[in-house]
């Protein structure tokens, strides 16, 4: 467990100075909240499914019901799934700091539940939907009498060229959303901090922003327990779940910590 004495020297100070904070997450940050991540241990989603099946467009066009099936019951289980420190840790940070963005891969909505107030989503969303012929967006509001979301089978159909409605996440493949990769890329050249939290940084281009952070003069700080090729070019490395490190910084932020 981290403590506010195992926080390297210098990391508070750092942090207490910074003017924009950019929070770059993968799907480690929602771990604790029961989301699995992709290629973490034996329950890791690409280490149980062929990415191929269900993460490309020929994927869906070939099994295009048992995918639907598929993103429909992650969409209900991440609404059943509450925010964690480590998201909620990331949205006290807005108080602290004159700016702070956060950048996700994640396809969840927690760091919105949690309070972050601008959060760039670069792969798109499970909350959000659209025609995978023409584009269109489409809304999904189906809930049961209890208000509690429920699953949209069968697949809806486009309502303006009668094509299949697709999940709005970026499947690989795919461009990520112009604007907001370039709102992203703009607010790593701008930032003085960033953090990389609970991602592999496997998957490009999203793994470039962390690279060109650390490129320029500006404190890298990683939170994963797992060794990733960031770790030779972080300003801090914190080898810890993102649940734990979080709140231990806060906290020794609020203690006006000496020793830190
Ligand atoms: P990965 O599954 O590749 O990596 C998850 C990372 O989180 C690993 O490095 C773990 O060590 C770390 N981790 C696990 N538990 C943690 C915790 N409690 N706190 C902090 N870190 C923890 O997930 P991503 O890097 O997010 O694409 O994967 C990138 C993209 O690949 C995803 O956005 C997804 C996937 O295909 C789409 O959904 C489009």
């Amino acid at each position: 467990m981290i403590t506010e004495r195992k926080l390297p020297a210098g990391l508070i100070t750092r942090i207490c100075n910074a003017r924009h904070a950019v929070f770059f997450t993968g799907a480690g940050i929602s771990k604790a909240s029961g989301v699995p991540t992709f290629r973490d241990g034996a329950d890791g989603t690409w280490n149980r499914l062929n990415w191929r099946l269900y993460a490309t467009l020929d994927g869906f066009k070939n099994n295009r019901e048992e995918v639907w099936k598929w993103y429909e019951l992650r969409r209900l289980s991440i609404h059943a799934a509450s925010p964690n420190d480590g998201h909620l840790g990331i949205a006290n940070f807005e108080k602290l700091l004159p700016k702070v963005t956060v950048i996700t891969q994640n396809v969840d909505d927690l760091h919105e539940r949690a309070g972050s107030q601008s959060v760039i989503h670069l792969h798109g969303s499970l909350f959000s939907h659209r025609c995978a012929a023409c584009a269109h967006p489409h809304t999904m509001n189906v809930t049961s009498p209890e208000g509690q979301i429920v699953a949209s089978t069968p697949q809806p159909r486009c309502t303006r060229c009668g094509g299949w409605i697709r999940p709005g996440v970026v499947w690989f493949g795919e461009g990520l959303p112009e604007a907001d990769f370039a709102n992203a890329v703009a607010a790593v050249n701008d930032c003085d901090l960033f953090f990389s939290i609970g991602t592999s940084l496997d998957v490009y281009p999203a793994a470039n922003l962390a690279f060109m952070a650390a490129k320029r003069p500006v404190c890298v700080v990683q939170v994963n327990p797992q060794k990733t090729v960031l770790n030779d070019q972080a300003t801090f490395t914190l080898k810890e779940k993102a649940e734990k490190a979080l709140p231990a910084i806060l906290q020794a932020i609020s203690e006006g910590s000496q020793h830190v």
